[in-house]
């Protein structure tokens, strides 16, 4: 038990909601839940990225202002979480005050730590990714995310000297294996630095659509010096001293791996120049690929997540999302697979389970729930799901940690075929098998809750369990034996209808 900050990256807004950002939401709003039930105090911030070159294009393409072109979209990313069940604690916009103040505080002290100084450049610039290339980065001649032609741009400007962090940076993640989860993602890292690291700019002189550097108003902030800063700011950075101490270091940064350089390497290395701890922890994502290729408006393979649940339900489409890849890997988006999943993780095996123990406690033990055996078979399996389903959220691993969860329904399942409780006669040898199966499905409740919150509340009412199982904690709470004989137990609609590939 401690305190758990987490954070998303925050979102550019010359998009709408997209699949790849509801993918790295929902990811980051699981461990936020499980973390509460661990017992942490938790901190989980999300938030918009307004500034730049491109939101300017974008506001310009538009033909409005950027500030007007931030503020229609801002509320379509909170909107669309808030019906993902997200349960973030803050939402950062990065054209706030409290951003602002926090930015300049970051600036004037890696500027006073003598880490920022003025000098010349002329680079290639990609304006989609907000960032430099180097002709070996390029492909073809193109950015090698975008595969768009890349600028040739010459300018007057403020540098980070990141060249000097390199050996503190190796230095640092060589004392702190295991703060980058996949841990094979921390060899990339390493190998970057080790190739030499390049001061960046971290001013425009061209842009208004930003913020003034304290120390050169004529400049504003580059973007991702921005958008990176917010990771402190939303939490008091420049604003409230004694709630930054509170929560900072942050525990995991949640990613793309599109964005480890920055996240990795920049960031750490503007927080030490500024004398602030580099953040305890990244946990890096794969790509969510719709058809083998990353989802761009130019291929029109954008999928819209408040589409597909409006079809599917919320928590059908968080359990595929956190079930179908495993995190690190890129994964592949595919209505069949989502139906799939559907039809056989929650309509066949969960959804089957509560509608199968609900069933029989109504026909043979008068709807009331009968007690567990301590020594019951079920009992080993539990404990066996609930330690490799903790010891996988811990590593952030969703899939796995679903799978291990899943194992002890397939487990309940089973129990229930073996013994046949709906053919057997009312009586003490059914109360057995029914109290073994109510005190799994307990258990399944509160371990599947960070996935499938809605549902998994759903499941404790209709068990009769009192209050919310968001409440529970993990592992006092899931130890065999906690699912208490009499409690009414109701049948309720399906909560998971099989549906057709449409
Ligand atoms: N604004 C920057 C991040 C600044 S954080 C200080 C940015 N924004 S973004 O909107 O383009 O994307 C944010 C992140 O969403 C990506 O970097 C990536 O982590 C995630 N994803 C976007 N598309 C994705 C997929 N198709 N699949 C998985 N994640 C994806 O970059």
């Amino acid at each position: 038990m401690g305190k758990y900050y987490l954070t998303t990256p925050i979102y550019y807004v010359n998009a709408k909601p997209h699949l790849g950002h509801a993918y790295t939401t929902i990811v980051s709003d699981a461990l936020a839940r499980w973390h509460r039930m661990l017992g942490d105090d938790v901190y989980f911030l999300t938030g918009t990225d307004e500034h730049g070159l491109k939101i300017q294009q974008a506001a310009d393409a538009a033909g409005t202002s950027p500030k007007e072109f931030a503020d229609s979209i801002a509320p379509l990313f909170s909107q669309a979480w808030e019906r993902l069940n997200i349960s973030n604690d803050d939402f950062i916009r990065t054209t706030e005050e409290r951003h602002r103040v926090g930015v300049q505080k970051l600036l004037q002290a890696c500027y006073d730590a003598g880490d920022i100084e003025l000098d010349k450049y002329s680079g290639l610039y990609c304006v989609a990714c907000e960032a430099y290339y180097v002709e070996d980065d390029l492909e073809a001649g193109n950015c090698p995310i975008h595969k768009k032609p890349v600028e040739h741009v010459e300018e007057e400007n403020y540098f980070f000297r990141l060249s000097r962090f390199e050996q503190r940076l190796l230095d640092w993640y060589s004392s702190h294996p295991g703060a980058v989860v996949p841990e094979h993602r921390v060899n990339e890292v390493v190998g970057f630095i080790k190739q030499g690291l390049q001061d960046f700019s971290v001013s425009r002189r061209t842009l208004t659509w930003g913020i003034p550097l304290p120390f050169d108003p004529s400049h504003v902030a580059y973007v991702w010096f921005d958008a990176l800063a917010n990771y402190i700011t939303a939490i008091g950075y420049g604003t409230d001293d004694e709630k930054f101490r509170e929560w900072w270091p942050v525990n995991h940064h949640v990613i793309g791996k599109d964005i480890v350089r920055f996240h990795n390497i920049y960031w750490p290395a503007m927080l030490m120049s500024a004398g602030i701890e580099p953040p305890s922890g990244w946990a890096v994502g794969g790509w969510l690929l719709v058809g083998g290729e990353k989802m761009s408006k130019t291929t029109g393979n954008v999928v819209n997540p408040l589409a597909l649940i409006d079809e599917i339900g919320v928590d059908g489409f968080r359990y595929y999302v956190l079930s179908d890849t495993v995190y690190g890997s890129d994964g592949d988006f595919t209505y069949e697979g989502l139906i799939g999943r559907y039809n056989s993780d929650l309509a066949n095996n969960l959804g089957n389970l509560a509608a199968r123990v609900a069933t029989v406690v109504g026909k043979k033990c008068g709807g009331l729930g009968t007690a567990p055996a301590p020594d019951s078979p079920l009992a080993v399996h539990a404990r066996g799901a609930v330690a490799e389903t903790i010891a996988q959220w811990e590593v952030v691993q969703p899939s796995r940690a679903l799978e291990a969860t899943w194992g002890l329904i397939r487990a309940t399942n089973a129990h229930l075929e073996t013994n046949e409780p709906w053919k057997a006669e009312p009586g003490p040898a059914v109360d057995a098998v029914m109290g073994d199966a109510l005190e799994a499905l307990r258990i399944v409740t509160i371990l599947c809750h960070a996935a499938v919150p809605s549902t998994a509340q759903e499941i404790w009412r209709r068990i009769g369990m009192p209050g919310n199982v968001a409440d529970m904690r993990i592992p006092k709470d899931v130890a065999w034996g906690g699912y208490p004989a009499g409690l009414p137990v109701e049948k309720g609609d399906p909560l998971f209808p099989r549906r057709t590939v449409a």
